[in-house]
């Protein structure tokens, strides 16, 4: 099996659910020539397996595998773990002024001794933490996981019921997905990726963060990223992306272009809780991470910062 459909058969693309007649959306980034070649060939895979499934009802699945999968995505568990950011709409920032007082009276009150602690003294901070109201309903602080001398950082938005009870991100069904997508990069969050959130405590039935939680947060994911010293970053979902990168841009313009954190390379992607619910924007994650794949290539080859 060629690599791109044996990644393709790991992110679930191929094969797939299609509605006969129909075939999914294709979208064109301009400003993303290598993602686009990449994408483009694990679209028209995708598109391939999808025809070659032969529907023979309106809608088919070509295997019992995709059969489970496509069930949850199509209903969702009840009282599933629903994240803030599954609400993909772009949301008007707050007054300037407003959002910039918090912000800077967060940091001032951050403390700047962060940026000097080691993996376990920072470790232990995170534990400790009460920055913020979110320490008040935590179980657990969910610090990160993986390898810490990674050279692919995913940053997600904050833990929700399942991480803030084990205290490990991403451990739901979205989890598992993200953990597909990255076995189709050879990358394993044991092995040789670091995963980590912007937000280290669950905010109460998965609000959205504020924007002073997010700036208390913020000393110890910049700490993480210059303790890892990752190759690329993927920041994953809307949340993530504008918190990153300080935006409030959608997350369809965000994508499809090499952003910057830290000084490290960013790519934005949909969140996989959202792509558990959107299959045909599963094609634009793995362009996405082509093209993570790609910036990741090049930065490796680069000297060391
Ligand atoms: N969603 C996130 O963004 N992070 C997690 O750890 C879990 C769900």
């Amino acid at each position: 099996m060629a690599f791109s459909e044996s990644a393709l058969e790991e992110l679930g693309l191929a094969p797939m659910w299609v509605r006969r007649g129909m075939r999914p959306s294709v979208e064109t980034t301009a400003s993303a020539d290598a993602a686009g070649a990449a994408s483009n060939a694990g679209k028209t895979s995708a598109i391939e397996a999808a025809d070659a499934a032969g529907a023979t009802s309106s809608l088919q699945a070509a295997s019992p595998r995709e059969a489970g999968m496509n069930a949850r995505i199509q209903q969702p568990p009840a009282g599933a773990d629903e994240p803030a950011w599954l609400d993909e709409v772009s949301v008007e920032p707050p007054a300037h002024t407003r959002t910039n007082r918090i912000v800077a009276d967060a940091r001032a009150d951050t403390g700047t001794d962060v940026a000097t602690l080691d993996w376990d003294a920072l470790s232990a901070r995170v534990t400790a933490c009460e920055r913020c109201r979110l320490c008040e309903k935590r179980t657990n602080t969910v610090f990160g996981v993986g390898d810490r001398n990674a050279d692919w950082m995913l940053i997600g938005e904050a833990p929700g019921e399942n991480e803030d009870r084990l205290g490990e991100p991403f451990v739901g069904q979205a989890g598992k997905l993200l953990d597909n997508m990255l076995r189709s990069l050879t990358l394993a969050r044991d092995t040789n990726v670091y995963i980590a959130n912007v937000i280290k405590c669950r905010p109460p039935g998965n609000r959205n963060p504020e924007p002073d939680e997010v700036a208390r947060c913020e000393p110890y994911l910049q700490r993480q990223v210059s303790l890892v010293k990752p190759k690329v970053i993927v920041a994953l979902g809307r949340f993530a992306a504008q918190s990153l990168l300080k935006t409030q841009a959608s997350i369809s313009s965000l994508r499809g272009r090499v952003h910057e954190y830290e000084g490290v390379p960013v790519i934005v992607t949909y969140h996989p809780a959202y792509l558990l619910r959107s299959l045909p924007d599963k094609a634009k994650a793995w362009a996405d991470l082509c093209l993570a794949r790609d910036t990741w290539q090049k930065t490796a080859g680069a000297p060391p910062r």
